[in-house]
C-alpha cells in the first residue's frame, strides 16, 4: 500500500539507478555492512512488508530479501506458484493490484522479463526484479559492492566475463555503462548476449571467444553456469559448447596480480570454474553472496524509507 505521494520507483534493471545512485546505494550497503556487523539494531521499515514471488529456485535471493526485512523491523512473505493462485493462472495484473494493496514492495523471481515489466505496471508499489532469463540486477548491487570493498571504485578497471552471454552477463553490460568499466565478454560462438544489450552498451563491451586474450590485464574474472534455470534440457549440448571457458588457475594467472575471482552461485565445480579457482586465494565468492543482503537492504531503504 502506497501511502506517501512520492514518486513510484521500481528496480527491474540495473538502469532504473543512474550512475549517482548505483554509487550511493553502494557506499549505502557498505554502512548497513558495518551497523549489522555491530549488532545494532536499525529499523526503518518497521510494519512494512515485502511479498515475495519466486517462480524459479533461490538460496540467496530468498534468505536475503528475507533476513533483510526481518533486520529492519519488517516482515516478507515467500509466495510460490505452487501454492497461490498465480499457479493456478490469476493474471498478473490482478495479482499486481491486490499484492500492491497489502504490501509495502513486491519482489518477483521469473521466467520471461516482460512479466515483471507488467507487475510493475499495474503495481501501486514498488516492484523489485529477483532475476529474469534477461537480467539479475540485485546480484550487480552486491558484486560492484564486493569490488569497491576490496579494491575502490570500478571506474576505468577492466572486467572479463567468461562464459554464457546470459542475464547476469546482461547485467554486467549495464554496470560497465553506468560505472564506467571495461567489460570483455568472452564466450562461444551462438552464446553471446542478445543484440538489445549490445546496442546498448557498445562503448563499453568488447566480445571475443578468445577467453586467454579478454582474461589479460583484467581487474576482475566473473562467470556463471553453463546451463541457466530454464535451460536444464541444454545441459549436455551446452556442457560441449562451454568445454574451454572454464576458469582455471592458469586463466587466473593472465589477469592482473591482484585480479578477483566471482560468481554470483550457485557454482558447478569442473564446469564453469575450477575448484582451486573458487576456493583459491582471489576468490571473494563468500563476500560477494553475504553482501547480497546488505546490497538489497540499501535497495529496500532507497525504494521504501526514501
Ligand atoms: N545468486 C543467486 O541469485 O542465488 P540464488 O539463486 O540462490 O538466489
Ligand atoms: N544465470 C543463472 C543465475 C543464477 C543466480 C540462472 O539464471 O540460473
Amino acid at each position: 500500500m502506497n501511502t506517501t505521494n512520492k514518486t513510484l520507483r521500481h528496480f527491474l534493471t540495473l538502469t532504473d539507478l543512474s550512475a549517482e545512485e548505483f554509487r550511493s546505494l553502494i557506499n549505502r550497503a557498505i554502512e548497513l555492512k558495518t551497523i549489522q556487523h555491530r549488532g545494532e539494531i536499525f529499523e526503518p521499515l518497521k510494519n512494512k512488508v515485502l511479498a515475495m514471488i519466486f517462480e524459479k529456485s533461490s538460496t540467496r535471493t530468498r534468505v536475503s530479501f528475507e533476513s533483510g526485512m526481518a533486520q529492519f523491523g519488517g516482515h516478507a512473505i515467500f509466495l510460490s506458484p505452487r501454492d497461490t493462485q498465480l499457479g493456478r493462472g490469476e493474471p498478473i495484473e490482478d495479482s499486481a493490484r491486490v499484492l500492491s494493496s497489502m504490501t509495502d514492495c513486491i519482489m518477483v523471481r521469473t521466467f520471461a522479463h516482460e512479466k515483471v515489466e507488467l507487475l510493475a505496471k499495474y503495481s501501486s508499489v514498488p516492484v523489485i526484479n529477483g532475476l529474469t532469463d534477461e537480467v539479475h540486477p540485485c546480484q550487480l548491487l552486491a558484486d560492484m559492492q564486493t569490488y569497491f570493498e576490496q579494491r575502490g571504485d570500478i571506474k576505468g578497471k577492466t572486467v572479463t566475463w567468461v562464459g554464457d552471454g546470459n542475464n547476469m552477463c546482461h547485467s554486467y553490460m549495464h554496470a560497465a555503462k553506468l560505472l564506467d568499466f571495461k567489460l570483455n565478454i568472452a564466450c562461444p560462438e551462438g552464446f553471446e548476449p542478445q543484440q538489445e544489450f549490445i546496442l546498448e552498451t557498445r562503448d563499453f563491451i568488447e566480445i571475443t571467444q578468445d577467453v586467454a586474450a579478454a582474461s589479460a590485464n583484467s581487474d576482475l574474472i566473473v562467470t556463471d553456469v553453463w546451463a541457466s534455470m530454464g535451460q536444464e534440457e541444454e545441459q549436455k549440448i551446452r556442457e560441449r559448447a562451454f568445454r574451454n571457458y572454464q576458469v582455471t588457475p592458469e586463466l587466473m594467472k593472465s589477469a592482473n596480480e591482484d585480479a578477483l575471482f566471482m560468481h554470483c552461485l550457485p557454482a558447478h565445480r569442473g564446469e564453469e570454474v575450477s575448484a582451486d579457482v573458487i576456493d583459491g586465494k582471489q576468490s571473494v565468492v563468500w563476500d560477494e553472496a553475504e553482501n547480497r543482503l546488505h546490497a538489497q537492504k540499501a535497495l529496500l531503504e532507497f525504494l521504501l524509507a526514501g
